[in-house]
């Protein structure tokens, strides 16, 4: 797969004449577009170029965005909304939903996943829940109908709410009411190969503890960690942990070797007065430090030789995002295509591009929030909340008093 992407990478630098990162592990970005400001796809194509990202989630099939980004190498993760679920359990329905929003685009434009549904578990609506697993199962055999299954993967992302236990990561483990439906989706992901995607916010486990969370181990910045007293891996940033507590969770069901992707992540630089940490220093480092983290490839502490594919949340601010004010403030970009803030690197992701390490750009970062909604396709809830959100303090103060017994 690598090896493929390579090569079709550096096929396409050649072709186009655009410089990206090809060596650098790959940054996804969020291409979210609540919001009536947005520069026009067309433009956007360089920007996504210029933090090195190649790879773009989309919330849904936007033409203009699909087409934009034809011939560009980029690859797609698209989105089939909350609100589609329920028809597709109809296998004709799933068959025209696709041909008409991915087959129409590929293979100009890489499409290789579908979201089916986003953060479907965590709105506690069973009726729409129960129309999670058979519509991805529709979707995917339509695309085996149309022969294209072996490029276009399937999969849904959900909010790390989805866990009633993260802290310390060795005791992650799904809600349990969620158990069985989760299952469902994991022997599917089995079947077909695809990952388990999980949008995870350290920003709103330190929102809600600011006193009793590190803001370091919430940035990447420098600090001595923290010690998962059963596993004994040390933790020095809250993102790993997250994402290990999900592992965790995914063994304790019998799915150990199941890949995760991390399909959204990122940090608001703006925010209400009560929204603390929401300010664009701390979202410079929280983006900036990611990037860096996904160039050097690092794993999380239980599986250090995996790969994570991580999308940056978001792209752009989106002004037309309800709730409070840093929802509408994760963006990378300005509506205007300028950056948010500077990423921080000295180097120039334009510049130079082959040697491997880093993540370069000059650019601004992307900033995230929770996802961003029209309700009615999912994003939009900052679901994140639930389950991970006081993970922290609660583990943070365990292991202060255990600390203090040792
Ligand atoms: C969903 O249910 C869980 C567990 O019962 C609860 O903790 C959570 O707050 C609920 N979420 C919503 C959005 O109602
Ligand atoms: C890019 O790298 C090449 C070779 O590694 C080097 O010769 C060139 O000066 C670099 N360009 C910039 C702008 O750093």
């Amino acid at each position: 797969m690598d090896s493929n992407r390579l090569i079709s990478s550096s096929k396409l630098r050649f072709i186009s004449g655009f410089l990206f990162p090809v060596m650098i592990a790959a940054i996804g970005v969020n291409y979210g577009q609540i919001a009536n400001n947005l520069p026009s796809p067309e433009n956007v194509v360089p920007l996504v170029k210029s933090i090195g990202a190649s790879k773009v989630k989309l919330y849904d099939t936007d033409p203009r965005v699909l087409k934009a980004f034809a011939n560009t190498g980029v690859e797609f993760i698209v989105g089939l909304g909350n609100e589609c679920l329920a028809s597709m359990r109809d296998p004709n329905k799933a068959q025209a939903w696709v041909k008409t929003h991915v087959q129409a685009y590929l293979p100009a434009t890489k499409i290789t996943s579908i979201a089916v549904g986003n953060e479907v578990l965590t709105f506690n609506d069973t009726s729409l829940s129960d129309n999670l697993v058979p519509a991805m199962q529709s979707i995917h055999t339509a695309l085996v109908n149309l022969n294209l299954d072996k490029q276009v993967s399937v999969t849904t992302a959900h909010s790390l709410a989805v866990l009633e236990a993260s802290y310390p990561p060795s005791s992650g483990a799904f809600r349990r009411d969620l158990r069985g439906c989760i299952s469902q989706i994991l022997n599917f992901h089995v079947k077909i190969g695809s990952p388990f995607l999980i949008n995870a916010y350290p920003y709103f486990a330190y929102k809600s503890s600011p006193k009793q969370v590190p803001i370091d181990f919430v940035l990447f910045q420098p600090n001595s960690g923290i010690v998962d007293p059963v596993s004994n891996l040390r933790y020095d940033n809250m993102l790993f942990a997250q994402i290990d507590a999900v592992y965790y969770a995914l063994a304790s069901l019998g799915y150990k070797n199941l890949p995760i992707q991390i399909s959204e992540t990122g940090w608001p630089s703006k925010g209400d007065e009560d929204e603390v940490g929401a300010t664009l220093e701390n979202a410079k480092k929280y983006n900036g430090n990611l990037l860096k983290m996904i160039a050097q490839k690092k794993g999380t502490p239980l599986k250090p030789n995996c790969d994570l594919n991580i999308f940056v949340f978001a792209l752009f601010n989106e002004n037309m995002k309800p709730g409070p004010t840093s929802e509408r403030n994760y963006g990378l970009f300005k509506p205007d295509g300028t950056p948010a803030y500077s990423l921080g690197f000295t180097g120039n992701i334009m510049a130079n591009t082959s040697s491997g390490g880093g993540s370069t750009s000059t650019v601004t970062p992307p900033s995230a929030g929770s996802p961003p909604g029209s309700s009615s396709n999912g994003y939009l809830s900052i679901s994140s909340d639930a389950g991970g959100l006081h993970f922290a303090s609660t583990w943070f103060i365990l292991c202060l008093v255990t600390l203090a017994f040792v």
